[in-house]
């Protein structure tokens, strides 16, 4: 490998960030000098020379020392959160999710939000009718927590089947969250029952209040409301989304039994740098926001470890170009269209790829007390390219990793 040899793509860089990049590339030279699978620092490399996604891997997977089989047959896996949408959006990007999970936790974060069993049952038959022919796909619907949600209701409608959890989003926290709960409190006696009838309460686990540091948020969520809910309701089974810090790794892993994390895949790609290599970088931009390089390898070694308290969720949350590039864009990496394979991609590098099925295919569906899914699929260890950008409705969304290289390859 010939380190540092896209200059010219960096060259209007600060010197502090091609000293950087100078450093990760003399470690991937090392690395492959060892004759160790490279796949992802390769990747990685291109990413950061073209994309600027800033990531930093290549010291994790130095230490690993495992051949990546050629393919990897595993039950098919679900996605335990991701948008949707509705519209135009739905139709465009509901294949790229049903084409690899056979189920999906379909957030209820429209506008107005999925509040009720009659806008839940409505929205399913719209995401129904906009799959494609020929795929299996089965959405899991979610309750969206008011202030003012009816414990009897919610209750009903989980036990009819309408509802496979409900969405706590602290109001203001993040897109579409403006009718969300003001005060947890307020909604305690929900909780208590959702506790007992052992419906599953999916959490955005980041404070709102404007005085702490955004990346702050979620370790002060968990000390200010998620501890003191655990304590106040000793029955319940939370899941804490989308999970970007240390402190949240290891609080999920130290709690009981009915505290689990879903993990994206780009939070276990990224670290904060992303956002601003060498510029702005609004399709790196996403709630909860990136953490340190620290809290990405907490991230990798939780997903990566079979622990059945971790699993999937992609969070995969696409909105138009434009609406990302702007004065105040919005929340959200589209990653649905290479999802599946920037999962295993990461499992490769960790020498993990025994432990993949269970993050992606076992752990959820164990947590949520349904059965894992009986076909499977095959990924291939194959060079590809990850989508550009995508066509919607006179515009186009922009897919987390978009025109990069990757190593593995569904169907
Ligand atoms: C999500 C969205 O756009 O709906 N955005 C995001 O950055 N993840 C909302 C959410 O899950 O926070
Ligand atoms: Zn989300």
């Amino acid at each position: 490998m010939q380190p540092f040899q896209n200059a010219d793509i960096i060259r209007d860089r600060g010197a502090a960030h091609i000293a950087a990049e100078r450093r990760i590339f003399d470690l991937y030279a090392a690395h492959n000098a060892g004759g160790h699978d490279s796949l992802f620092p390769a990747t990685i490399r291109a990413a950061t020379l073209s994309h600027g996604w800033g990531l930093v891997s290549a010291p994790v997977c130095a230490e690993k020392k495992r051949v990546s089989p050629e393919t990897l047959t595993i039950r098919r896996p679900d996605d335990w959160h991701v948008h949707l949408r509705d519209g135009a959006m739905l139709k465009t990007v509901l294949p790229y999710t049903a084409r690899q999970f056979a189920r999906a936790v379909a957030m209820p974060n429209l506008n107005p939000p999925v509040t009720n069993a009659a806008a839940a049952t409505a929205y399913r038959e719209r995401i129904m009718a906009a799959l494609p022919a020929g795929l299996r796909f089965t959405p899991l619907m979610t309750a969206y927590l008011t202030d003012a949600t009816d414990p009897d209701e919610l209750a009903r409608d989980f036990a009819d089947g309408v509802f496979a959890a409900a969405k706590l989003y602290p109001a203001h926290a993040t897109t579409n969250s403006a009718l969300g709960v003001t005060d947890i409190r307020k909604i305690d006696h929900v909780l208590e029952r959702m506790a007992a009838i052992g419906m599953p309460l999916l959490v955005h686990g980041e404070v709102t209040d404007p005085e702490i540091d955004i990346f702050d948020r979620e370790a002060v969520f968990i000390e200010r409301v998620l501890a003191p809910l655990i304590a106040r309701l000793p029955t319940r089974k939370i899941v804490l989304e989308h999970i970007t810090t240390r402190t949240a790794v290891d609080f999920v892993g130290s709690a009981g039994p009915d505290l689990a994390a879903t993990v994206t895949a780009h939070h276990l790609v990224i670290n904060r740098n992303a956002l601003f290599l060498g510029g702005l970088r609004p399709h790196a931009y996403c709630l909860p926001v990136a953490k340190r390089e620290q809290d990405r390898l907490a991230l990798r070694r939780a997903a990566t470890s079979g622990n059945a308290k971790f699993f999937l969720g992609t969070d995969s949350a696409p909105h138009p170009v434009k609406d990302k590039e702007c004065d105040c864009g919005c929340a959200g990496i589209f990653s649905a269209p290479a999802a599946l394979e920037i999962y295993a991609q990461v499992f490769a590098e960790e020498g993990a790829l025994d432990r993949f099925e269970t993050f992606a295919s076992l752990n959820g569906p164990r947590f949520y007390g349904l059965a894992p899914n009986d076909e499977t699929l095959t990924l291939r260890r194959e060079r590809w390219t990850a989508p550009k950008d995508v066509a919607v409705d006179g515009g186009a969304v922009r897919p987390f990793l978009a025109g990069q290289p990757l190593d593995w390859r569904l169907g």
